[in-house]
């Protein structure tokens, strides 16, 4: 799809519709565009009172020039962000999308309490995440794509408006590219694959170094946990490093972590099928993570960042690792297997390790789909946050509400850090059957974590939708993109 521009509504080509704002007020709903043209057509839905633009209500009426109008409401006026432009759009998309419309014409709402960067942003977002699909394996039944938006005009944007646009488009290209990864068979998305398309990313500026670890040189950093889950697989382990080096002038340095499991079977502590069958998505944290270095590097953001991504199938067969022995990670310590399906933290700590003691950067980010208990507790919407520092908890929260990435914090409780003992080990890699079973996880990667400000966010909730939903016409949504965009955006201005 491509989102053009129009100044003025007399600029505007026909499409196959129009779409006009209106903000839900005391008698009746307000116009938030030049009405005089349209005043004779709106004017039966608004005096029957059909039409009272509440949020995300449509009405269509019908015109001489498009002849399909939508009249949009938006909601009270106080009520309006960037959030909930992105949400409202979205609906529209959705609709446009089930009516087989190519074109359509927007009419940029004025006067409302946002800026028009927020605006236009949110805008070109909903647009080209929700015109998203995934439908490469519909053969013989109907293909998706062939009811997708063609073009979408922004009536009311300026030329110098392109750029927020553009933006809008890179960011939902980044959650895009993630949401391939995610939706992709498991057989194609290998660690391979992951870092051949890592690779790729060296293309988009000179600033991006990629570094990929094989199976032999992750030996040698002697990254025994992510060795020990790739036991039962018949791929080869991936560490795979991006650097993006965007601001030379600071010594500032993140470290984002993805846990890039491309197929969760649990291992010998085997899943049962209904539990194993959406297990091609344990790579979301580390899909997100390249994702978000997508976007990062093409914005060309003012900051230095290293993503890293440790990848593997967590399978089963004759060599797998084993429950019940014990395993030594970069750091040293040793973790008896209780679980082979606790795989992820597994991994994870070798790359916290790796972040802590040869990085040693200013902050951890990591994202992982890293326990179902996190779904019981805050479902598919909202994502569990965990933090050490009150300030990137906060920023983190701060991004999170600029975006549809939903975040809830819960703590680190260091009373059940008993939960992890061992009588053979230094730690053991699950807790207590069914007691906080997200806590103990984040308890576990916070033994990995050596005096840095550090996040743990676990996505197993909305990584992967059980049905698409709102801006996500996918199962997956790339949560965790556009979070760390706008979280790696405002630390470029400070
Ligand atoms: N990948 C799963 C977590 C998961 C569950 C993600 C549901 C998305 C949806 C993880 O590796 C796992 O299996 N966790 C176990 C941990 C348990 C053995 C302590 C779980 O949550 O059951
Ligand atoms: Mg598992
Ligand atoms: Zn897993």
């Amino acid at each position: 799809m491509k989102i053009t521009i129009a100044p003025s509504q007399d600029k505007r080509k026909i499409a196959d519709y129009l779409v006009l704002p209106f903000i839900e007020d005391k008698k009746a709903p307000k116009a938030l565009f030049a009405i005089s043209k349209f005043s004779k057509i709106v004017k039966g839905p608004i005096e029957t009172k059909d039409f009272q633009g509440k949020k995300s209500q449509m009405s269509v009426v019908y015109g001489s020039k498009e002849r399909r109008i939508i009249l949009l409401g938006l909601g009270k006026a106080d009520k309006i962000d960037e959030f909930h432009i992105s949400e409202i759009y979205s609906e529209v998309v959705a609709f446009l999308k089930k009516k087989k419309a190519k074109t359509v014409n927007i009419i940029v709402p004025e006067k409302l309490n946002i800026s028009k960067e927020d605006l236009l942003k949110g805008i070109a977002e909903a647009l080209f995440l929700t015109n998203y699909g995934f439908d490469k394996f519909k053969h013989f039944s109907k293909k998706e794509s062939a009811t997708y938006l063609k073009e979408a005009t922004l009536i009311g944007a300026e030329k110098k408006d392109m750029a927020l646009i553009n933006k809008g488009k890179i960011i939902a290209s980044g959650v895009n590219l993630t949401r391939d990864l995610v939706n992709n068979n498991a057989d194609d998305e290998t660690p391979q694959n992951l870092a051949k398309i890592a690779k790729t990313f060296e293309k988009i500026s000179k600033d991006v170094k990629v570094v990929v670890f094989d199976k032999k040189k992750i030996a040698q950093e002697k990254m025994g946990f992510l060795l020990a889950v790739n036991k039962g697989s018949d791929k080869d382990p991936v560490f795979i490093m991006i650097h993006y080096h965007g601001d030379r002038s600071s010594n500032d340095h993140s470290v984002i972590v993805g846990k890039g499991i491309t197929y969760d079977t649990g291992g010998l502590s085997l899943k049962p099928p209904t539990a194993m069958d959406t297990m091609k998505s344990d790579m979301s944290g580390g899909a997100a993570v390249l994702g978000a270095m997508y976007t990062i590097a093409n914005l060309r953001l003012k900051v230095n960042v290293t993503a890293l991504v440790p990848a593997t199938e967590n399978s089963i067969g004759p060599a797998s690792y084993k429950p019940g022995d014990v395993y030594i990670g970069m750091a040293g310590k040793s973790v008896e297997v209780k679980n082979t399906d606790a795989e992820g933290r597994l991994i994870l700590a070798d790359a916290l390790s790796y972040a802590s003691l040869k990085i040693k950067p200013n902050r951890i980010i990591d994202l992982a789909s890293l326990t179902g208990a996190c779904v019981v507790a805050l479902g598919e919407d909202v994502a569990g946050l965990f933090s050490n520092s009150e300030k990137l908890a906060k920023d983190l929260e701060a991004a999170s509400r600029r975006t549809g990435d939903h975040l809830w914090r819960l703590p680190l409780y260091k009373p059940y850090k008993d939960h992890l003992k061992s009588d053979i080990a230094d730690l053991k890699n699950i807790g207590n059957a069914r007691e906080a079973g997200t806590i103990t996880a984040a308890l576990f990667l916070q033994e990995f974590v050596e005096k840095v400000d550090w996040a743990h966010i676990d996505i197993a909730g909305p990584a992967f939708l059980s049905k698409p939903k709102g801006l996500h016409p996918t199962h997956a949504t790339g949560i965790g993109v556009r979070l760390l965009t706008y979280f790696f955006e405002n630390l470029s201005i400070k």
